[in-house]
């Protein structure tokens, strides 16, 4: 039976294919994006935030403009590995920095983790900045980058501090004065603790160690005060984030960080939801919480939020 062709209210026991459904599952990273690659047109029509040439825009194949991100496996290759349980698909900065930055420009991410944004810095040419509050994962994160090798022949520092004190921005500055001749980084990239929901380290100044929603989007929000006159004008902020469950309660962490960053001089440019896709092991767990959840009246997370927000 087609199901193209179903009738409207009529019932089809066959689950219908993401074809069907109009949903487009994103491929597995390129190995060189189209957009290093694809020479420029004589007559170019670049924009001023990018290498994209709107004169050949459909030769951009990876570039993601829908706001439902199906992304498929995370991209392991080369030294990118998923040992940090937090840590982001590399496909997230790997899109952000195609669309919000030009080739050289610099990229500040204030939440590094094991290095996945300095990591594709590396891949496609950008310069990078990373603030990472313990010193294990600022150490790994080092020696990771460091595999990476440099074909671009950029800069990439990971600086260690607590990005809600003066002192870590005051180094940043420092660090991009000396290394790289500039007192302005081209786009921010934050990946914060989803609050307690991943403990990790019992370090009091680790976000995810805040007592409260409150306490956590205040720090938050220093995060980006204290970030904001690092950004050029204009340029972007993209926010990645989920939300959490806490007393059989739903609590929007999304929601309130975007509250957050528009708060502090920012305007929303988009929302995109991108799907959580698990492991073997979760696939086993996913089965407790589908049992958990038809008793407890919710639903189970299976997306997270990647905001993009321009500097007003
Ligand atoms: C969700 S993880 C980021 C993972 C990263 N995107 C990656 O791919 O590896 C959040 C990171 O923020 C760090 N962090 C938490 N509080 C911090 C603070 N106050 N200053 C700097 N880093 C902090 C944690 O140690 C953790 O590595």
């Amino acid at each position: 039976m087609n199901t193209n062709k179903l009738k409207k209210g009529s019932f089809n026991k066959n689950i219908l294919t993401q074809e069907q459904l109009n949903i487009h599952t994103y491929p597995e990273q390129e190995k060189i994006p189209s957009v290093l690659e694809v020479p420029k047109s004589t007559n170019s029509k670049l924009s001023k935030f990018n290498d994209i040439d709107l004169n050949r825009w459909k030769e951009y194949e990876e570039i993601i403009t829908d706001s439902l991100w199906l992304l498929g496996k995370r991209d392991n290759s080369g030294v990118h590995t998923g040992e940090l349980h937090g840590n982001f698909i590399p496909q997230i900065p790997h899109q952000a920095m195609l669309r919000y930055t030009k080739q050289g420009e610099i990229v500040l991410d204030t939440f590094l983790g094991s290095g996945t944004t300095l990591i594709e810095c590396k891949r496609i040419g950008r310069n990078g900045i990373g603030i990472e509050l313990l010193p294990d994962l600022v150490k790994r994160a080092k020696e990771l980058i460091a595999q990476e090798s440099n074909l671009h022949n950029v800069k990439t520092s990971v600086i260690e501090g607590d990005n809600t004190e003066n002192k870590t921005i005051e180094n940043v500055k420092k660090t991009l004065n000396e290394n790289y001749n500039s007192d302005t980084v081209q786009l921010i990239i934050m990946h914060p603790p989803y609050h307690d929901i991943i403990k990790f380290s019992d370090n009091p100044n680790d976000l995810c160690n805040t007592k409260t929603t409150d306490e956590f989007l205040n720090k938050f929000s220093q995060v980006v005060k204290n970030t904001y006159p690092l950004l050029d004008e204009k340029r972007f902020l993209v926010l990645v984030i989920g939300d959490k469950y806490s007393q059989s309660e739903w609590v929007p962490l999304s929601f309130y960080t975007m509250q957050k960053v528009l708060e502090n001089g920012y305007k929303l440019k988009s929302i995109v939801i991108k799907n959580i896709s698990g492991n073997r092991a979760k696939r086993n767990a996913e089965q407790l919480w589908r049992r958990r959840a038809l008793s407890g009246g919710f639903y189970i997370f299976k997306h997270e939020y990647i905001l993009f927000f321009q500097k007003r």
